[in-house]
């Protein structure tokens, strides 16, 4: 029976060697994080920004302002699309969130008509997104 034992300890790290050279080491699939916040660069219109919008801001629009928000008209009704209400601004300018009328109505600057959502100020991740979205270029994506 004691001479089981070494044999037994001899066969596992056999074993273990043998696991160890026959272990592939690639290709490497990377499962993309699910925290679109901290784990993807890129903010993707229709996975992240739209539900936002549907959440939020689909109750009022359309038809308020002009704009529709909802998942089919929302980016075709917002991006480089003269404002209805304050035909001085552009609702979306790619890049440029200081410019963007839609930016300017969702953090409460209070420069143009009513606040988006009226009474509520969207949560910071919302608010990150969205920026993050005009900032990569407001693609459609
Ligand atoms: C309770 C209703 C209500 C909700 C909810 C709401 N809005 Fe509005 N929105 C309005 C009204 C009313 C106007 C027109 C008056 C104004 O612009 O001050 C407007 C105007 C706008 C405009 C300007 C359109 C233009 O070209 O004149 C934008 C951009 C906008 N909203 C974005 C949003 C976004 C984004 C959300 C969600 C985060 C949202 N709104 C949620 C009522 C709402």
């Amino acid at each position: 029976m004691r001479a089981l034992l070494p044999i037994g300890a001899l066969f596992i790290v056999i074993m273990m060697l043998a696991q160890g050279c026959t272990k592939d080491s690639g290709p490497y699939y990377v499962t993309p994080p699910l925290d679109t916040i901290n784990g993807y660069d890129t903010v993707y219109f229709a996975l992240d920004v739209v539900p936002i919008f549907v959440d939020q801001c689909w109750v009022c629009h359309p038809p308020n302002g002009g704009l529709d928000l909802g998942a089919t008209n929302a980016y075709s009704e917002l991006v480089n699309v003269q404002s209805i209400g304050f035909p001085s601004e552009t609702r979306v300018v790619p890049f440029e969130p200081l410019q963007s009328l839609l930016w300017k109505k969702v953090v409460h600057s209070g420069e143009f008509g009513l606040n988006m959502p009226p009474n509520v100020i969207l949560p910071n991740e919302d608010l990150e997104i969205i920026r993050n979205w005009i900032e990569q270029g407001a693609q459609n994506n």
